[in-house]
């Protein structure tokens, strides 16, 4: 009989694609060049399931030309590469990755709002230079306290509230933002208080956005919020390009009108704003999350198992739709 055909967008662990191909027909993109839409449309004609990532655009011309895909299983949690509604309307599964690279991604974001913090990536870049040659200076690369400091987290899902649970090492405050409260015992398990977003921006030292990309949250930090920061206060994103807006922070970064920024994503990723690239208080990480190989691997496995879960006939364990 003849297997059923799958195509697995970028390079991915040859372990996951032998398991796939026990059951499919998998074209699998090993050299990991991403597809412009033109090829994705063409390795996917006549496939049933699709294993995609977030620089994979599932719109509404795409899907048209694939009238035989029954699911987009994406390696990620979020999933605004992914026309959700126009997928729905031609009975297209969506899945995604929910819950297993909350932990990871939680330790990238404090790795880059410390590293803003303390100007390691400066610091580093300083020594490699070979600009060391006073062994100490009191005064050398001053950076922000983060112990006792007030962190702020805008978007408290599972995500952000795992980066919540590791501000206890420090002894923070935590200040959260949220469209719906988090129940009393979860608020005092994670020390962490509600306040509206513009007490957040004004009281926070490190203000932290965790929030999904959507219409709703584009530029939901903007030349106004940043503005309603500290001066001293570092703005940390790890969540989604386009949640903050990239010139109002590198205008605010040039004027110093905040102390720096930990940035891990970007509009228009993997282009990054030109101003960027030139200040030394920003740190920027090229969308590394949840990139540790154990994360990465159970990512890949889930995606597989959500995708043939629905090609087999059953339930995904993570419907998007
Ligand atoms: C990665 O960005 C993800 O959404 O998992």
């Amino acid at each position: 009989m003849k297997k059923t055909k799958v195509v697995i967008t970028r390079g991915i662990f040859p372990e996951v694609v032998q398991q796939l191909q026990a059951r499919f027909d998998v074209v699998h993109n090993d050299d990991d060049r991403p597809w412009t839409a033109e090829e994705l449309a063409a390795r996917l004609a006549g496939a049933s399931g699709a294993m995609a990532t977030v620089m994979d655009r599932f719109d509404e011309p795409l899907l048209a030309k694939c009238p035989d895909l029954k699911v987009i299983s994406n390696i990620a949690v979020g999933y605004n590469n992914i026309d959700i509604a126009a997928c729905t309307k031609r009975g297209i599964r969506v899945t995604n990755t929910p819950g297993v690279l909350d932990d990871t991604t939680a330790d990238l974001t404090w790795s880059i709002l410390m590293a803003a913090a303390r100007r390691i990536a400066e610091a580093d870049a300083y020594v490699r230079r070979g600009d060391w040659k006073i062994a100490f200076g009191v005064q050398y690369f001053l950076g922000q306290d983060i112990h006792h400091a007030t962190l702020g987290i805008i978007g408290m899902g599972r995500i952000g509230q795992a980066v919540a649970r590791r501000a206890r090492g420090f002894d923070m405050r935590v200040l959260y933002n949220n469209r719906s409260r988090l129940d009393g015992s979860t608020e005092k398990q994670l020390n962490a208080a509600w306040v509206e977003r513009d007490v957040l921006l004004a009281q926070s030292d490190f203000v932290v956005v965790m929030a999904p990309y959507s219409a709703a949250t584009h530029h939901l930090i903007g030349a106004a919020e940043i503005a309603k920061m500290k001066p001293t206060a570092i703005l940390v994103n790890s969540a989604r390009g386009g949640v903050v807006d990239d010139a109002a922070l590198v205008q605010a970064l040039k004027e110093k009108r905040i102390a720096g920024a930990g940035l891990d994503v970007f509009e228009g990723e993997p282009k990054l704003h030109p101003g960027y690239a030139t200040l030394p208080n920003v740190v920027l990480t090229p969308h590394i999350g949840s990139a540790s190989r154990a994360t990465r691997i159970v990512m890949c496995n889930t995606a597989a198992a959500n995708m043939t879960a629905v090609l087999e006939g059953r339930d995904p364990q993570n419907p998007v739709n």
